[in-house]
């Protein structure tokens, strides 16, 4: 039962405006005393030249519904109170209906490229890193949701000019046994030497453009190290993606697009939309604004460049509704140019491309830096996070079953909650103990209260019927609205790529929830029984998908 939609319809049946228009403009007040939807009669005023405090008192009248206990003109509003008994049994019988559907929707369909984690190969998975995947991953879930095919592309930075520096390094102090021991580290090691060495010893900066142009130029040593230097990375990463419990569906990376880039050159000639400017080759991006740069004076082509190849690429692979980059804030003026030239280009798709950006993370205050060596390294935060869970099992429940992939759920899962808590473009300073923090607005508190209820129920043990599901208490009337706004959440977060939203939810559910099991004796027997442990169901189910939607992990005892 969709109660908006109901406002809306019994509305629209009065005025003379467009259904669409009406449900603009319906309100929820900020003051619940004021009821639960409001429709401001001020649309109306210029039209029917009337009072619009009079409009809203003749639309009140008009209307009656018993979903609705009062429906009341105050002001130019006509404030609308749902009928509390039949939202919660509607909300009740719709979840325990659909149960993991319930919020499913059609707001599109199609495919959408994600573009997301894109770490660099040989250097430790950065927090923004983290933060790209983790967010990536919640919004391809919350778009499958709502009707898309999202397709989650890793475009893994796998070439460029630094892998010459890295042939240099590893020629000079490498050694294939200490790569293969500890690939992403040993190969970071000596990546990060090349930089301090390089300071004092300028020749070393000319071998490594040598050993770049000679990779460029196919020499067998220079690829063959640079494809090891890749495959072992990418296994490192795929131990943290699995801890993740990330997955993708395409690893084409820049290294993918290195022989797609000259016929994006060439059409841009083509289309006259290159020129020279100070021995670069150009496009103009406008009046006031720097122009982008396609191919650089040396002749070497770039970022930019190969993330237009990438683009066309997947509009013929994909054909995409939309495409989004899950990258990070400092990197917007990029997106701007890419779609700017695509556009000049001719291409009106651009307008479906999205830059999905993010805030930084720092430590201290400070900006981390991988170049300065100054990384938080992923692998190291998710095992402390699960061994602060397993001994927080240990005190708490030790005779728990699954103890281990009880903690590594809720270790990784306050990791991954904890990123995607706050609004994706707030910056945040990266601090291990907040990070695994279980109580509070945490990962660990939404998963306890999930596992709280799930006991309930495993206490009740008794089938929950559909026929029985009226409960007249406050404290029941304040979950079961949160329940029955789940399905506009997920709406709205697929809507602004926002997953934070989600999670606000889903403490806010859980806070209510604790305070009806505060408040209310769930397992007396008497006949509301039946209602309250549905209510507990409910609660479970919508929990359960909101995390899932997070990347997170339910376990259902902890
Ligand atoms: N590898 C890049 C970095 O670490 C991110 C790539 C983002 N995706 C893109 N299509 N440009 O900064």
């Amino acid at each position: 039962m969709d109660f908006k939609q109901k406002v809306v319809d019994l509305v629209s049946e009065q005025v003379s405006l467009p259904k669409e228009k009406v449900a603009m403009l319906i309100e929820r007040p900020k003051n619940a005393k004021m009821g639960d939807y409001a429709f401001p009669a001020f649309a109306l005023a210029k039209i029917e030249r009337k009072n619009p405090a009079i409009i809203a008192q003749e639309i009140a009248e008009k209307i009656s519904d018993d979903n609705f206990s009062n429906i009341q003109a105050v002001g130019p509003y006509v404030n609308f109170a749902i009928n509390h008994e039949k939202l919660v049994k509607a909300t009740l019988n719709d979840i325990l209906n659909k149960k993991a559907h319930y919020g499913d929707q059609e707001l599109g369909h199609g495919n959408v490229p994600i573009d997301m984690s894109s770490p660099n190969i040989a250097k430790p998975m950065s927090m923004g890193h983290l933060r790209s995947t983790v967010i990536g991953n919640s919004i391809a879930k919350t778009m499958e949701k709502v009707g898309y095919t999202p397709i989650k592309i890793n475009y893994l930075g796998d070439y460029g000019t630094q892998f010459g520096k890295l042939i240099a390094a590893y020629k000079h102090w490498g050694s294939e046994e200490e790569v293969k021991k500890d690939p992403i580290m040993n190969l970071f090691h000596y990546y990060v030497r090349f930089h301090k060495e390089a300071e004092k010893n300028p020749a070393l900066e000319e071998e490594g453009r040598a050993w770049f142009k000679k990779l460029e130029e196919g020499d067998p040593e220079a690829t063959k190290l640079w494809q090891w230097f890749r495959e072992v990375s990418l296994a490192d990463f795929n131990r943290i993606y699995k801890e993740l419990g990330v997955e993708f569906n395409s690893y084409n990376g820049e290294a993918f697009f290195n022989d797609k880039m000259q016929p994006v050159i060439d059409e841009l000639k083509d289309k006259g939309l290159l020129h020279e400017s100070q021995g670069a080759q150009v496009v103009d991006m406008g009046e006031d604004e720097n122009p982008a740069i396609i191919v650089k004076s040396d002749g070497t082509s770039i970022y930019l460049t190969r993330d237009l190849a990438a683009a066309e690429w997947r509009m013929k692979e994909y054909n995409f509704v939309k495409m989004l980059y899950v990258v990070g804030n400092e990197q917007a003026q990029h997106f701007v140019e890419l779609k700017t030239v695509l556009k000049k280009m001719g291409y009106d798709w651009a307008d479906e491309i999205h830059h999905v950006p993010f805030g930084l993370i720092t430590q201290g205050g400070k900006k981390l830096s991988t170049r300065k060596g100054n990384v938080v390294f992923l692998d190291q935060v998710l095992k402390d996070a699960v061994s602060l869970a397993q001994k927080q099992i240990e005190e708490k429940n030790p005779s728990l079953e699954n103890k281990d992939q009880v903690a590594h759920d809720v270790g990784v899962g306050a990791v991954i909650f904890h990123d995607l808590k706050n609004d994706r473009l707030d910056n945040f300073d990266f601090d291990l103990k907040e990070v695994v923090r279980f109580e509070g607005d945490t990962g660990p508190y939404v998963q306890y209260t999930n596992a709280r209820a799930q006991s309930i129920l495993r206490k009740a043990n008794k089938p929950i019927s559909m026929n029985d599901l009226a409960l007249d208490d406050d404290w029941a009337f304040a979950v079961a609205k949160d329940l029955a706004d789940f399905p506009e959440i997920v709406a709205k977060a697929s809507e602004r790529f926002e997953p934070s939203i989600i999670a606000k939810y889903a403490l806010n559910l859980s806070k209510k929830f604790n305070k009806y099991y505060a408040n209310v004796r769930i397992l007396d027997e008497n006949s509301q029984l039946n209602a309250r442990l549905a209510l507990v169901q409910a609660t479970s189910i919508v929990l359960t998908e909101a995390l899932r939607l997070l990347g997170v992990n339910a376990p259902k005892e902890m």
